[in-house]
């Protein structure tokens, strides 16, 4: 479809990259079979000349994954790209992504190689890629600190050569979203063949921007986003992938585009990271952190107990969850801690009610979080102080 954008998943190869992050065979082969169910269009199992391990996983996953294409990760020398090839002969859909680096710092401190040479490697690379497979990628490295005429020389180079999608990463997190979103346009205006190929963006997140970059890149002509499960990622991280498909859902009269993601698939596919990882992400983090459907302040309980779009911008079903979190704690009101004693089955008359929240406040104001047990102890010294008094009305449904 022309309006939509690739999901490109590399939660198993760069997000695996960052430390404390690393998954073994079963595990990754359990978050790729979660990565095919939330139907992304793409996902990078691995980089097969790393070591033995990793070779073994993208072969496994190759094998057992029918409904996503599966990417393996070479730089362009010839051993690599061979190694990728052999560690996708049973993929269904196999593509060969091979990268080198652009920009004048990488090429003269860590290639020492020249503007001819990387051209050279990059193209010869491609060519030996496309000889195994059709769906080949080249990633110009750090592109966003690269001379752009060098990128639009290089980019034009790898079309002809057979690449059939070009990536622009922003490997070091430092675009902004105005200055990416016009490389991405000017790669459109200035590289020749471009309509041969897809454009991809890739952003790490060092200055919180991964996110804003992409969604810029695409309101620019990109067709595919490189993101990873709760934006795991080298240093501070990749695009979030939930962040960037529920903005695009959210706002599609803004955007006019759509991705295949299945999102109710999104909070299972975080929490299983979450699982496998052993990290968990923080509260507040959007779309799937702990709070991201929670509401302790009296105004909003209210408000969203009425009706949930007062403070909700999507529904928690439309990403996995069965219904949003009503929090008691010391900014909680009456009316929120009314309905919360009505679904555990209790009835109260409003003096009863007042009283129960005269504790409750009391309460809240020593305990972060007031749960169901701590409001049964105190519906029941309500209770008790009513029947001594002889007025108790308290019903239980
Ligand atoms: O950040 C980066 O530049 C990468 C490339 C290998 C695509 O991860
Ligand atoms: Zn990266």
């Amino acid at each position: 479809m022309e309006n939509q954008i690739n999901i490109f998943d590399t939660t198993l190869r760069d997000g695996e990259q960052s430390p404390g992050f690393s998954m073994n065979k079963s595990e990754k082969l359990r978050m790729a079979l979660q990565l095919e169910r939330l139907n992304v269009d793409v996902m990078e199992a691995g980089f097969p000349i790393a070591s033995d391990g990793d070779y073994e996983t993208v072969k496994e996953i190759g094998k057992k994954i029918k409904g996503s294409t599966v990417a393996a990760l070479a730089r362009t020398a010839t051993l690599d790209i061979e190694r990728a090839a052999s560690a996708l002969e049973h993929a269904a859909r196999p593509r060969i992504h091979t990268f080198i680096a652009t920009s004048d710092i990488h090429m003269k401190f860590k290639l020492k190689k020249s503007r001819e040479e990387v051209i050279e490697a990059a193209a010869r690379a491609v060519e030996l890629a496309c000889s195994y497979y059709d769906d080949v990628e080249f990633s110009a490295e750090d592109a966003s600190r690269s001379d752009p005429e060098f990128l639009y020389e290089i980019f034009e180079t790898v079309i002809d050569a057979g690449a059939n999608v070009i990536n622009v990463p922003d490997t070091v997190g430092y675009a902004l979203p105005w200055e990416y979103g016009r490389l991405i346009a000017n790669i459109r205006k200035n590289v020749p063949n471009i309509d041969k190929a897809v454009i991809s963006v890739h952003c790490h997140n060092d200055l919180g921007l991964a996110v804003a970059n992409s969604l810029e890149a695409i309101r620019n002509g990109a067709q595919q986003v490189e993101c990873t499960i709760n934006g795991i990622g080298e240093r501070a991280g990749n695009a979030s992938l939930e962040e960037l498909v529920m903005a695009i859902a959210t706002r599609q009269n803004d955007f006019r585009l759509s991705t295949n993601i299945k999102t109710e698939e999104i909070c299972a596919s975080s929490r299983l990271l979450a699982e496998i990882t052993g990290h968990g992400v923080q509260p507040n983090k959007a779309i799937v952190g702990a709070n991201a459907f929670a509401h302790e302040a009296g105004i909003h309980q209210h408000g969203v107990l009425n009706n949930p779009l007062t403070y909700e911008i999507m529904t928690p079903e439309s990403v996995g969850l069965s219904c949003n979190r009503i929090v008691l704690g010391k900014h909680s009101g009456r009316f929120a801690l009314g309905k919360k004693l009505e679904s555990l089955g209790y009835k109260l008359n409003k003096d009863e009610l007042n009283q129960v929240y005269i504790r409750f406040t009391t309460l809240a104001d020593e305990k972060k979080v007031v749960d169901e047990n701590d409001l049964r102890m105190l519906l029941s010294e309500v209770i008790e102080y009513k029947k001594v008094s002889g007025d108790s009305t308290v019903s239980q449904a």
